[in-house]
């Protein structure tokens, strides 16, 4: 592959977990809305998919204020997964994201294994005949506490996974919606974690939520942020997101990966992507700029043209060759 050939119009397309994207920048969940709120500033067409703010089966009010502070190379949240739930977010903003030409991947979240089934069930009622709707994907965020068996973040734990990961694959896979089951990089070993989630039907992984982190108020005396701990995001956790991807690459090769954490140009894209993720999403970096989603897209381009790549999926794992 020579560096320096500039090749025009690179094919941007990958396939990921079930689903061919024209380009694989993504927006991350929780960090550009439940719709079409960014099409002020991008045209959401021109994204690989716009993944929207994880939903519940019902309403949920979410943490206390505080709920973002900025922190060195990043932020810290305990938004606490707020959300209007299913159908009401089907009814208000599923429509102008189709008016806005967005492939949808819908983020869900519960916190015991009937919640999570309840809201893809909820889903696929409301979507109604298989593709039909804008929805390409369906992206389970496992990274939430069990409240019902009281055994902690269902994440961290490979049977509570692939619990959850079946429950929701048994209601989306007869309406053809693949699953990605997004895990917490808070665990010592990922692998078990991802064969549970494959083992249960998923058809890719994302990788993955926010680093546990907390933030003290010194002159309070007591954790800054009103839900106490929270979840650090943003360039501070790239390093940490890249080498769990680049690990899990490395001993599941045929697993697809969406990476995730402080991609914020089209150079950490590639960073990902040399790891062995197949796509990757943009989320604390469109606090700073709504536009980082297309700017890390349009670099991501430029960089496979001035680098001879005439289609990006072949730098896919390209950093494991050596
Ligand atoms: C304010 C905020 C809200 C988030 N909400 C969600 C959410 O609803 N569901 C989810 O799966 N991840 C959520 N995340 C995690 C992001 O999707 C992403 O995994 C993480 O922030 C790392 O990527 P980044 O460094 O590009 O932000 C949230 C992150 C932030 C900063």
């Amino acid at each position: 592959m020579g560096r320096t050939r500039r090749v025009a119009g690179p094919d941007m397309g990958v396939e990921v977990g079930g689903v061919r994207l024209p380009d694989p920048v993504m927006t991350a969940a929780g960090t550009s809305g439940y719709g079409a709120e960014l099409a002020a500033y991008v045209d959401l067409s021109r994204l690989g998919a716009v993944v929207v703010k994880s939903l519940s089966a019902g309403p949920w009010a979410g943490n206390p204020a505080p709920r973002i502070h900025a922190t060195p190379a990043g932020m810290i949240n305990s938004v606490g997964l707020d959300n209007p739930g299913v159908e009401a977010w089907l009814e208000e903003y599923l429509n102008p994201l189709e008016r806005a030409g967005a492939r949808t991947v819908v983020s869900l979240w519960g916190r015991s294994l009937g919640e999570y089934a309840r809201a893809a069930e909820l889903l696929v009622r409301g979507l109604g005949a298989p593709g039909g709707s804008s929805v390409v994907a369906v992206e389970v965020n496992v990274s939430c506490p069990n409240l019902e068996e009281r055994r902690g973040i269902f994440a961290h734990d490979p049977d509570m996974t692939a619990g959850v990961v079946a429950a929701c694959v048994a209601e989306l896979a007869p309406g053809g919606l693949p699953v990605w089951a997004k895990l917490s990089p808070n665990v010592t070993d990922l692998v078990p974690i991802v064969d549970a989630a494959m083992g249960a039907g998923a058809s890719g992984v994302t990788l993955g939520n926010t680093l546990l982190g907390l933030v003290i108020d010194t002159e309070a005396r007591r954790p800054l942020l009103g839900g106490g701990g929270g979840g650090l995001s943003g360039p501070a956790v790239r390093p940490v997101a890249v080498r769990n991807v680049f690990e899990v690459h490395a001993r599941r090769p045929d697993v697809p990966i969406v990476g995730v954490g402080g991609v914020a140009t089209g150079r950490d894209a590639v960073e990902y992507l040399m790891a062995g993720a197949r796509a990757v999403q943009v989320g604390t970096a469109s606090f700073a700029d709504p536009r980082a989603s297309t700017i890390v897209s349009d670099e991501l381009t430029t960089w496979c043209e001035t680098h001879g790549v005439g289609r990006v999926s072949e730098i896919i794992g390209a950093a494991h060759e050596h």
